[in-house]
């Protein structure tokens, strides 16, 4: 089966063909095209995601990432198409909130075969709801003009299943498998928008263990960041300060001490916003940091995320007694995270198999909706009507 998946949640506008085989016990993906285009340098400027402009943006990037994934898997077919009267006056109904989606829309689709595609899978949410229907309206446009069904993708869990992926070495295109997965499997969903720990006893089912009742983990890295004055997406900018207090075997040295809150709590349930003000109310304290103090307050900042987390994470791991543990979104990219989530499973829980994504898949992208969308498509989940859901969740 070949799915064409489509993710526009957030920042990144991004397409993907997969030709997908198999089952839920054993299923293999060749990625024929995968094309991205990252907002994050827009957004920058703003210090953060912009809804209007992710908007604006994702409706440019689509056909030139449509033609170039389509060009890339070899499924695009010049010919001339004729469109009937009808189904162009549908389509331009469709696309009418995205100006100039449409025309750019029937430039591409008149001049090229529909292409050897089963399903068109799109992110149906969580994420930024302005962003998301641009995404929901190409899926079903295109859709409409091919005559392909459509399954709607909830984005994290594409971030669960690109964790549980493993790639497949030798071959011309990336292939991932996924097999072998034990359950009961726990996921730590950890995003700008999501922490959130889930747990999955029947494939593809979700109860929610946990999650925070404030701010998401990215989201406390990111305004931390800012406070620090470094740029969106601050994770990584903390994360790098952090890193190079470690590299300089300075850990010993701690100026500055941060909560770890909701540890004491007998709760999976996690708190954000008072670390955050707690690194607010130290700065006020001292406003004058140099480089060298600030690395020390991002290194703290990041040992109390990741202590929270990994505490968190044991409780819910020795209540639900999981055999899988998953980390997927974004901030799952962190290096001190990943290391000390790969050194306690190994130390404390090595019956425990913990799937972190590779790299690549650790961001957005359109792979892990094709992944997702491959099992929907398989359990023939097609959906006619389709809505931007911005606070969807996994259970
Ligand atoms: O999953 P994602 O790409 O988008 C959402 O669905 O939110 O996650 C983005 C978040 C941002 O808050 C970003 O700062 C954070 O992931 N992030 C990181 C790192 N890389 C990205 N946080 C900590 N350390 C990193 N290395
Ligand atoms: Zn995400």
């Amino acid at each position: 089966m070949k799915i064409l998946a489509i993710e526009t949640s957030c920042d990144e506008t991004a397409i993907a063909i997969v030709a997908a085989s198999g089952d839920e016990k054993q299923a293999q993906f060749r990625v024929l095209g995968n094309a991205l285009i990252s907002q994050i340098a827009i957004h920058t400027e703003y210090g953060g995601v912009f809804p209007a402009l992710a908007k604006r943006e994702h409706a440019k990037n689509l056909v030139p990432l449509l033609e170039a994934a389509l060009e890339e898997a070899e499924l695009l077919h010049e010919d001339t198409q004729a469109l009937e009267e009808e189904t162009r006056d549908r389509i331009s109904e469709i696309l009418s909130r995205e100006p100039g989606l449409a025309e750019a829309f029937f430039d591409f689709v008149s001049e090229c075969e529909p292409p050897e595609i089963d399903a068109i899978a799109v992110t149906a949410g969580p994420g930024l709801e302005p962003a998301l229907w641009v995404g929901i309206n190409f899926a079903r446009a295109l859709a409409l003009i091919w005559d392909k069904p459509i399954v709607a993708v909830n984005h994290m869990e594409g971030h669960i299943l690109s964790a549980l992926a493993s790639e497949q070495p030798d071959s011309e295109n990336l292939t991932l498998t996924i097999d072998a997965v034990t359950l009961p499997l726990l996921a730590l969903l950890i995003s700008g928008g999501h922490t959130e720990l889930v747990l999955m006893r029947k494939w593809l089912t979700y109860e929610l263990v946990g999650q925070t009742r404030d701010d998401a983990v990215g989201e406390a890295f990111d305004k931390v960041a800012r406070m620090l004055g470094l740029p969106y997406p601050g994770g990584p900018e903390i994360s790098r300060l952090a890193e190079s207090v470690r590299t300089r075997g300075e850990t010993m040295i701690a100026p500055f001490e941060l909560p770890r809150p909701m540890l004491s709590e007998a709760t999976c349930d996690f708190s954000f916003s008072g670390l955050k003000t707690a690194v607010l109310y130290l700065l006020k304290k001292n406003p004058h940091l140099s480089e060298e103090e600030r690395g020390h307050l991002a290194h703290e900042f990041e040992n109390a995320v990741t202590d929270v987390l990994w505490k968190k994470t044991e409780r819910a791991l020795s209540e639900t007694e999981a055999c899988t543990l998953v980390l997927g979104g974004g901030v799952s990219a962190n290096t001190h995270i990943r290391r000390t989530f790969t050194e306690k499973i190994q130390n404390d829980y090595p019956a425990v198999a913990l799937r972190i994504p590779s790299a690549a898949l650790t961001t957005d992208n359109a792979i892990m909706i094709a992944l997702a969308g491959f099992y929907r498509a398989n359990r023939k989940e097609f959906v006619t009507d389709l809505a931007a859901s911005g606070n969807l969740s996994l259970a």
